[in-house]
């Protein structure tokens, strides 16, 4: 696509970011791109544009032969998916925001998006308005970077942190970012971890070069936090956060998972509050460096689509550099963590799991463990799926 071309673009979705994108591009005339058509699900609700650009046929999108761009902003991954996948077959450029559809199928669409050469960018699906993934896929060398930890996830951030300094219950904090627009239009995607570890396999391939499923990561959420847990967090001066990490452990070996995480005052994602978003990236030369901008929300997750659609005008397209790099990176599952477990009296718990434990005490609520765990032994750990206990790591 050349500087000069007109980009014609069919949306999909006219929700939070959708219709964010609309306002934005109508007051951005210089990108020289206009929205033809919306596809949406729902014909009869009342919407802040024009009735005329409006369909519920995707086809009447798909094949057009005037748009030349597709922008997805559905939050059905498998809707998506579907999109997506036809409008490779019809040589549109895509732009897309959906992080579960990413995730799950990145290898089949890759391999899709090689054969058509086509432009298939989804810079807002990580961390927002940061420009993460050019980051990773543009500057930082494979050799050079040591580790990724960041708060990938703005909903889940919102809510520890309105828990955490305004005392809001769970409750009435998801509540907040549901009615703000962060959390997912099922919010168990956030809250359960799913939405993080989606970001974080997106994340390794463009890192990396690891092709992942989600599946394949540790994650845990913020749903089975306990309030005890808040109450030994600002005894010993720590935040809880929910942490994406991926680090270095070896010769091309990467551990990779995402946890609730005891982030202590000298951590930059200490500082990281409400629905921002903070990526802490190791490099060897460099040592940190850290990017830091809202995660989630209309107009911040509008900017990134915005760069996204930008980028078409000279035909960028992500190339996956590092995964054709002769040293294959892997996932690894060796590394030790120290981990803080408290729970119930009937939990049944294998010490035997723990390479060492460091504490083990009780009060009248709540039973406690503190002791390091491969993450091996972690991912296998069938006792963790009883719904009581509550695990937080100690981030390094
Ligand atoms: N639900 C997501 C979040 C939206 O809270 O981060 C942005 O990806």
């Amino acid at each position: 696509m050349s500087n000069q071309q007109q980009l014609t673009i069919g949306l999909f979705g006219f929700g939070v970011v959708g219709e964010g994108i609309y306002q934005v591009l109508q007051q951005t005339p210089s990108l020289n791109a206009s929205i033809k058509t919306i596809c949406i699900k729902h014909a009869d609700k009342e919407r802040n544009a024009p009735t005329a650009l409006f369909t519920t046929d995707e086809n009447s999108i798909l094949d057009d032969p005037e748009i030349n761009v597709i922008v997805e902003l559905i939050d059905d991954a498998d809707a998506a998916y579907r999109i997506v996948k036809k409008a490779f077959a019809n040589k549109k450029a895509i732009v897309s925001a959906n992080k579960k559809m990413i995730a799950e199928h990145l290898e089949e669409l890759l391999k899709i998006q090689k054969e058509h050469a086509i432009s298939f960018l989804y810079e807002a699906a990580v961390c927002g308005s940061i420009p993460v993934i050019r980051n990773l896929e543009e500057y930082y060398d494979n050799d050079l970077l040591s580790s990724f930890s960041g708060i990938v996830n703005g909903s889940t951030n919102y809510i520890l942190t309105k828990m955490s300094e305004d005392k809001l219950d769970f409750a009435t904090a998801l509540k907040q970012a549901q009615d703000l627009g962060f959390a997912e239009s099922n919010p168990a995607l956030d809250i359960e971890g799913i939405d993080a570890v989606n970001k974080l396999s997106i994340v390794l391939k463009h890192a990396y070069g690891i092709t992942c499923l989600p599946s394949e990561l540790i994650h845990r959420g913020i749903n089975r936090l306990h309030p005890i847990d808040s109450i030994y967090a600002g005894e010993k001066g720590l935040q809880i956060k929910l942490v994406a990490n991926a680090k270095h452990t070896g010769e091309q070996q990467i551990a990779a998972y995402v946890l609730p995480a005891f982030v202590n005052k000298d951590s930059q994602l200490y500082h990281v509050r409400n629905e921002f978003n903070g990526t802490i990236i190791g490099s060897k030369l460099a040592d940190e460096q850290f990017l830091y901008g809202k995660g989630a929300g209309r107009f911040p997750t509008s900017s990134a689509v915005l760069s996204d659609i930008a980028a078409l005008r000279y035909g960028y397209k992500y190339e996956y550099k590092k995964s054709d790099n002769p040293l294959k990176y892997t996932l690894s599952y060796s590394k030790e963590i120290k981990v803080y477990l408290s729970f119930n009296a009937h939990c049944d718990i294998n010490r035997d799991d723990f390479t060492s434990i460091e504490e083990s005490y009780s009060n009248h609520k709540r039973h406690f463990l503190i002791a390091y765990i491969s993450l091996d032994k972690l991912n296998k750990a069938t006792w963790l799926n009883n719904q009581s206990i509550s695990l937080i790591v100690f981030n390094e």
